[in-house]
């Protein structure tokens, strides 16, 4: 015990800093609260979550003018030995609900025990994720009934939450909760464990103290399905998982699907339930992974394009399929699991579809606006989610715009002869010798180049199978840049007289990568599609520039698994994206996925997004009369007439080639000036 003179003592919590007077004997959970310290707590200080966990920092603070010991708090106590035994306690934690303030002391709060912690994304130029979820797990002890009080079991169990944890808005009872409430309450002696829903809904309940609870994260591509498995009290990533969008069958883009659903009719409700069932069995194997009991797993956030968040959530889509494109609703909606057949998990499990932004741009591209927060920059972003459509944002703190461009499969190494998936065997990297027109390339799965020693041995197993969209990508940018490839696309025939790597293909030419079992060329048929897809994609972003009347942007963000392998040189060397500074352009992985982590983890940001999309323009390619002049300017490589100052200081081959272009094109023109009429 403290020596008796003192009645109060001073306390100072780190990192925060906030410091006030307290009597002695108070714990120091309540000092926390009291000055607004983030300390976590399921249990509601009873010793039993170990949530509340601190360090007594040891030393002289002159800066706060305090000598902090161990000794200056209470001695460990019975409830603390219990828990150690039960969970372990190391030497230096103390449990802050048990420790009483009994001299001035410093206190550490580690970061795992903040209920707003951050969980660290490894990007350094993206922030970190504050831990803020929509679920909290409380525990508490509800008064038992008697004869002369008459209110009911939940109102008895309101007013405990309101007691014990300041949650004084609670909505009526579901009646899912009703039908385990009762029972729990007796089984748990009148002591349960809620999850309450955004300080307002009770979505669970269990008998005594539970302190689990789950998260899933879905990004419901058109190909893809990804799912992340998220501890909601950490916020760390348990499991992830991905399975294809078993609606393939029913057509491969997204159009075909819903040419597929007009033309049988109701046939909407198989797609519906395809994807349906592939989100809960993918949500059955990362649970399964990450040894999680199905019935912790309490929320769920779902991004996808319109069409496939209008389909998941059992909405006939085809109103999208047509002009004005209008959404069933443009709003963010919460469902219980049950109504989406999410049936792998608690069935009380709360269901967050992020909003989407309009017909063609949809909660995918909310998700990567989350991620990538455009919106709080004040340089010029160009956010780019490379898939069958590319989603495209452009702005800053002042505006954003977005656009849905349709870029085909091409980049994802569809439409091309020797395409396939990025797989082993797929070549993903390739260089040309300028002179000789040789190349070199690396396949995914070795990391040799072709003309290394030991290439042959690494890649026996897998051989040398496709081209993937990286690799499409960088041999049209080495073409060009050894003169194969001609700016208007077109592969020069008199290159036939320096490599017979360059071969005759009925009236048009193809290059000659690799000769083996499978051979590998890049056919004109080739370079027409990615042209297509990238002057779709570059004619996107400079129709949002021309809203803007910008000329140029600050940085550029690659979205998409494509935008993960693709080097940003080759992207820009062909004209996929805007001239911009090379150490400015950033691959940003799977964005739209990360906004549904992101809205998983933090609640705000649900309010944030749903803010943002409403003051986000929406730009419709399909209607914009300059969209098809930007795109027929940008079939050329890298562009008709758009300047690449900053590419072509680092790669002043392509000048060279622009200016043997311009040249070759001045005298067309003047040929055709001097013929007679
Ligand atoms: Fe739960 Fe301290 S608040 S152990």
């Amino acid at each position: 015990m403290p020596d008796g003179l003192k009645t109060t003592a001073f306390v100072v919590f780190l990192p925060s800093g906030r410091r006030g007077r307290f009597d002695v004997g108070t714990p120091i959970l309540d000092c926390a609260r009291a000055l607004g310290v983030d300390i976590d707590s399921v249990c509601g200080g009873r010793g039993i979550c170990g949530r509340c966990q601190v360090v007594v920092a040891d030393g002289e603070f002159a800066k706060h003018g305090v000598t902090s010991r161990g000794d200056h708090i209470s001695p460990r106590g019975e409830p603390e030995n219990r828990f150690d035994e039960r969970k372990g306690l190391s030497a230096e934690r103390r449990l802050s609900c048990h420790a009483l303030l009994w001299d001035d002391v410093v206190i550490d709060v580690p970061p795992d025990s903040q209920v707003h912690k951050q969980v660290v994304r490894k990007r350094a130029e993206v922030r970190d994720i504050q831990m803020d979820p929509a679920i909290r797990l409380h525990y508490c002890a509800v008064e038992e009934p008697d004869m002369h009080n008459p209110l009911g079991d939940f109102e008895r169990l309101s007013a405990a939450l309101r007691d014990q944890w300041g949650i004084e808005n609670l909505e009526e009872i579901d009646i899912r909760v009703l039908h385990n409430l009762q029972t729990a309450l007796r089984k748990g002696d009148w002591n349960v464990t809620v999850a309450v829903h955004r300080s307002t809904r009770i979505t669970a309940v269990w008998a005594g103290f539970w302190d689990k609870a789950y998260g899933i994260a879905f990004d419901i591509g058109s190909t893809t399905i990804a799912a992340h498995l998220c501890d909601l009290s950490s916020g760390e990533v348990l499991a992830s998982g991905g399975v294809m969008n078993p609606q393939i069958r029913f057509g491969e883009d997204l159009m075909s699907r819903v040419s597929y659903i007009m033309m049988n009719p109701g046939g909407e409700v198989d797609l519906t339930r395809v994807v349906r069932e592939a989100v809960s069995q993918l949500a059955h194997d990362v649970i399964e992974e990450a040894g999680v009991h199905p019935t912790d797993v309490l929320n769920v956030t779902v991004v996808g394009n319109p069409i496939m968040h209008h389909l998941y959530l059992g909405i006939n889509p085809i109103e999208l399929g047509g002009a004005p494109f209008p959404l069933a609703t443009n709003s963010s909606m919460t469902v219980w699991a049950t109504e989406v057949d999410l049936n792998s998990i608690n069935a009380d499990a709360r269901v967050y579809m992020l909003p989407c932004i309009a017909g063609h741009v949809g909660s995918d591209t909310a998700g990567v606006i989350l991620s990538e927060e455009p919106h709080l920059r004040d340089d010029m972003t160009l956010v780019v989610d490379v898939g069958t459509n590319a989603e495209i944002v452009l702005g800053n703190r002042t505006t954003l715009l977005a656009a849905s461009s349709p870029t085909g499969p091409a980049f994802e190494g569809a439409q091309i002869s020797c395409g396939q998936r990025a797989a082993p065997g797929a070549i993903e990297r390739l260089r040309i010798n300028p002179t000789t027109l040789e190349p070199r390339f690396k396949v995914i799965g070795s990391d040799l180049w072709s003309d290394e020693g030991g290439f042959a041995d690494e890649t026996a197993n897998t051989g040398v199978t496709g081209i993937c969209g990286s690799g499409i990508i960088e041999a049209l940018g080495e073409m060009l840049l050894a003169g194969i490839l001609r700016t208007d696309g077109i592969i020069d025939g008199a290159a036939q007289a320096l490599s017979p790597r360059i071969e005759s293909d009925g009236r048009t030419f193809a290059y000659l990568i690799h000769a083996g079992d499978v051979s590998i060329r890049v056919t004109q048929n080739d370079i027409r599609a990615i042209q297509l897809a990238k002057a779709a994609l570059y004619a996107g972003a400079a129709l949002l520039m021309d809203k803007l009347g910008i000329d140029h942007v600050d940085r550029v963000v690659l979205a998409g698994a494509f935008g993960t392998h693709i080097d940003p040189k080759y992207a820009m060397i062909i004209g996929m994206i805007p001239d911009c500074g090379l150490d400015r352009v950033y691959a940003a992985g799977n964005a739209a996925g990360t906004g549904a982590r992101i809205a998983l983890l933090n609640q705000q940001s649900r309010d944030d997004i749903q803010r943002i999309v409403k003051t986000i323009t929406k730009v419709e390619t399909a209607v914009e009369p300059r969209f098809q002049e930007h795109f027929v300017k940008a079939m050329a490589l890298p562009h008709a007439d758009a300047p690449y100052p900053q590419l072509e200081a680092v790669v002043p081959e392509l000048t060279t080639r622009r200016a043997a272009l311009a040249l070759e094109t001045n005298a067309e023109t003047g040929r055709r000036r001097r013929r007679p009429r």
